[in-house]
């Protein structure tokens, strides 16, 4: 899988971008919201329009579930290899929209696969075969109320799906869309200083 790899400090940060990004993206972002943390980001496998993305979708919104669960697991095995060769301990989910929403189905299809999670603008991706076991896994996520293209109700019940799963799930609504706003970073970043010392 293509990605990169900063080495640094443990936990180390998962940073998956949004549709059309790539790899680079979201590197600025986690040395600001864990300077010195080992940074690991894959880029999404799949091209939609020449766009990569990290798993398929039929339409805005509606997603190819027999490819989500194949792409989580590939995703997921491909962050214990590097957690293995890297020997990065601790792996915290960074997601942005379509990279929120692969760390919320690495959450409920391989629940151990990541210490914690925080996810920008996702929605339930698929109704998990069976509840995952999150105990008490630090969940944050942001939440934009004029949101274009995450429908509001798939938020909230991924929060629901994850707070019933165990998970310590802090769910925040913003005055906001789909894009990110820069107060939400220094939440994001408080979040992580209080969840993960
Ligand atoms: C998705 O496809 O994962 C969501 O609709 C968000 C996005 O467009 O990336």
């Amino acid at each position: 899988m293509l990605s990169r790899f900063h080495p640094g400090t443990s936990p180390a940060l998962l940073l998956l971008h949004g549709t059309g990004g790539d790899e680079n993206d979201l590197i600025p972002l986690g040395h600001l919201l864990r300077p010195g943390a080992a940074l690991l980001s894959p880029r999404g496998q799949v091209l939609e329009n020449g766009q990569p993305r990290f798993f398929r979708r039929l339409a805005p919104g509606v997603f190819d579930e027999d490819d989500i669960i194949r792409r989580t697991h590939e995703l997921a095995d491909f962050v214990a290899d590097q957690s293995a060769r890297q020997n990065l301990g601790k792996i915290i989910a960074v997601g942005y929209s379509n990279g929120a929403n692969i760390a919320a189905a690495m959450l409920l299809l391989r629940p151990h696969a990541l210490s914690g999670a925080i996810l920008f603008r996702a929605m339930l991706p698929l109704e998990p075969p069976q509840p995952p076991q999150l105990d008490q896994t630090p969940v944050l996520l942001l939440a934009g109320r004029d949101d274009n293209m995450i429908p509001q109700d798939s938020t909230q019940r991924l929060a629901v799906r994850l707070e019933h799963a165990g998970a310590n799930m802090t769910l925040e609504w913003r005055n906001t869309g789909h894009r990110l706003e820069q107060t939400e970073f220094t939440l994001a970043r408080e979040w992580l200083d209080r969840h993960f010392r």
